[in-house]
């Protein structure tokens, strides 16, 4: 039986583990902060094990430095028959000083998928339904990073199979 939880909240600091050249968290330490956040949510929702299936629109707007307190937020934003779509935001802070210092870091909309672990197939979710205007203007967010997500991908195997033929 699924919790239905709708939002979920990561907090923890910028290791000295997660730097990159430049001396700032690296990008695919940002990127797994996300993966894993998403995750999370979506199991809280299905109540099922749940794979990551695409990521869109990511933009890194601010770097987050080593030691900084990292959030990273999760709000679901739309769910089809057995997807869940997350925007997640993470921001970033000197620990000391107040949450009105949070800088946002990265922004995403990442798409799980509820398995049938028996069967390894997709499985049916329950439904979010929009409650006002917000979550209207997120929601139709949400489709349009899929519709463009989905585009790419059939460009891409469009290519892949051209490239082959190459070969
Ligand atoms: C996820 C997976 C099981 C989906 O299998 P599939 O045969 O492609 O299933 P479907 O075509 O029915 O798609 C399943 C859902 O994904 C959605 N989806 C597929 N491509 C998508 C994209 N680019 N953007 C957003 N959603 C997408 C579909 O719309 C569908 O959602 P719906 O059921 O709500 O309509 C399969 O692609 C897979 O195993 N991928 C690898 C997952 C993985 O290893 N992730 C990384 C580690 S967790």
């Amino acid at each position: 039986m699924s919790g239905q939880q709708r939002e979920l909240t990561l907090r923890f600091l910028a290791e000295p583990a997660d730097v990159n050249y430049g001396g700032k968290v690296h990008g695919g330490v940002v990127m797994k902060w996300i993966d894993q956040a998403g995750y999370a949510a979506a199991v809280a929702w299905s109540g099922h094990y749940s794979v990551t299936v695409a990521v869109g629109g990511i933009r890194f707007v601010a770097p987050i430095r080593i030691s900084d307190l990292v959030t990273v937020a999760v709000k679901l934003v739309h769910t089809g028959t057995s997807s869940m779509h997350f925007l997640v935001e993470v921001s970033a802070r000197d620990p000391m000083q107040g949450p009105d210092q949070n800088r946002l870091c990265t922004h995403s909309v990442i798409v799980f998928v509820a398995l049938d672990q028996a069967e390894g197939r997709p499985m049916a979710v329950p439904t979010w339904t929009p409650l006002d205007d917000e979550d209207r203007s997120l929601h139709e967010y949400a489709q349009q990073v899929m519709a463009l997500s989905k585009g790419i991908e059939d460009t891409v195997t469009g290519l892949r199979i051209k490239a082959d033929t190459q070969t």
